[in-house]
């Protein structure tokens, strides 16, 4: 008789966003005249650039033909996707990352998720907290989180630095030393950031703690700030404590065609000397077969001239949707912060309400969907989660129905 993987069953709820979609989809059904506008999960709604396009068009007519034809692609991913990443994102901003420091993959949601596979289960864990769910549930998943205290709404193996108004969002150095500290900047949920020597200080502490620093810039093309590091290897020492993941989803509108990538540098190695990216390839090569050789070309076109200037345009629609919540909810005397480095909106709920009930009354007064913060970690609670990733129309017509509340 098989037995099942039991933290599967210690899992509280379900998945963040799937109970937000069942929510919606159950109102839906209940007012199929009502017109429901998502701001809730981050998904892009502009359409592909052209010169992403163009590179797909391209490639699926090399896959038709013997000589173009493309089959598993090599375990790191294509060098010239490598290659572009390495020159563009990092070489760029002083930052030299060797090509096969660069694993490519189906996005940042699934590395992070599956990065925990090379770490032990006696690992202390801290976060932020709020928290890009993924990180805690993938974790809890293994079975490294200990026991959820229902009643406190966390796993009693997770350090949770709380990151609130009180603080600016940044998270202060935790009490019990952690061996893994995750840190998503720009973050999500908060669309908040860390300068450089605000991470600086992490990179610091992890070095002398000999922790390792799981570091999510997915939202790095949203940075308009010049103290804000695009990558924590612009920091002294990120390359002996720091894995970086990146994302083509927010940056380039890949979230239904699916790219990513994670830096895992050789210098990074645990205290008996074992090399991290050695462990990382062979995960990387025993279970994943590569993203697609069409993904991947698109990946390169986001590159070029052109998918540049284009990408850059849609960064740009996106935050004028940010500026525009942002302003309009001020105005309506919210308080709100993020949305300046990021395409989210972090707004206190009014009159402390908790951010379930913010979010019911949003659904049903005003046919909005927001994200609760309170589902991203208990310091979200009273807080409430906007993004910019709807179309401009949409969103005026959602801060319209908030005003009218
Ligand atoms: C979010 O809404 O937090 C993100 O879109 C989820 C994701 O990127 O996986």
């Amino acid at each position: 008789m098989f037995k099942i993987n039991d933290n599967y069953l210690k899992l509280p709820g379900s998945y963040l966003f799937s109970t937000i979609a069942k929510k919606v989809a159950a109102y839906k059904a209940a007012n199929p005249d009502k017109d429901v506008i998502s701001l809730g999960i981050g998904d892009v709604t502009q359409p592909l650039a052209p010169a992403v396009i163009d590179a797909l068009h391209k490639a699926v007519d090399e896959m038709g033909k013997a000589e173009t034809f493309h089959g598993y692609a090599p375990d790191l991913g294509y060098e010239f996707l490598r290659k572009a990443i390495a020159d563009n994102d990092y070489k760029t901003r002083g930052v030299d990352i060797a090509l096969d420091e660069i694993f490519v993959s189906d996005g940042a949601k699934s590395d992070s998720g599956n990065i925990v596979d090379i770490f032990s289960q006696d690992n202390v864990i801290a976060v932020t907290d709020p928290v890009y769910p993924v990180y805690v549930d993938s974790n809890a998943m293994s079975g490294k989180t200990g026991e959820y205290l229902t009643d406190k709404e966390c796993w009693s193996n997770v350090v949770y630095m709380p990151c609130t108004a009180e603080n600016n969002f940044v998270p202060e150095l935790p009490e019990k030393t952690p061996d893994i500290i995750y840190i998503c900047c720009p973050n999500n949920p908060t669309g908040t950031t860390m300068t450089k020597p605000e991470l600086q200080k992490w990179v610091d502490y992890a070095n002398e703690k000999k922790a390792v620093i799981i570091y999510d810039a997915a939202y790095e093309a949203y940075i308009s700030e010049a103290d804000v590091p695009h990558s924590i290897y612009e920091c002294d020492g990120a390359k002996t404590c720091a894995i970086e993941m990146r994302s083509f989803s927010k940056n380039a509108g890949f979230t239904g065609t699916r790219l990513g990538f994670t830096v895992v540098p050789k210098e990074l190695k645990s205290s008996d000397g074992t090399m991290l990216n050695s462990l990382w390839a062979r995960r990387h090569g025993t279970k994943f077969n590569g993203a697609p050789y069409i993904i991947q070309r698109a990946g390169e076109a986001v590159y070029s001239e052109a998918g540049k200037a284009q990408t850059r345009e849609q960064i740009a629609y996106y935050m004028n949707n940010a500026k525009e919540i942002r302003n309009t909810l001020s105005d309506m005397g919210y308080t709100v912060f993020g949305g300046v480095n990021a395409p989210y909106i972090w707004l206190q709920t009014p009159e402390g309400m908790k951010s379930w009930d913010f979010f019911d009354l949003l659904l049903e007064k005003a046919n909005v969907v927001g994200t609760p913060g309170s589902g991203f970690g208990p310091s979200g609670e009273g807080y409430f989660r906007l993004t910019a990733f709807g179309t401009a129309e949409n969103t005026k017509k959602a801060l319209e129905r908030i005003r009218s509340l």
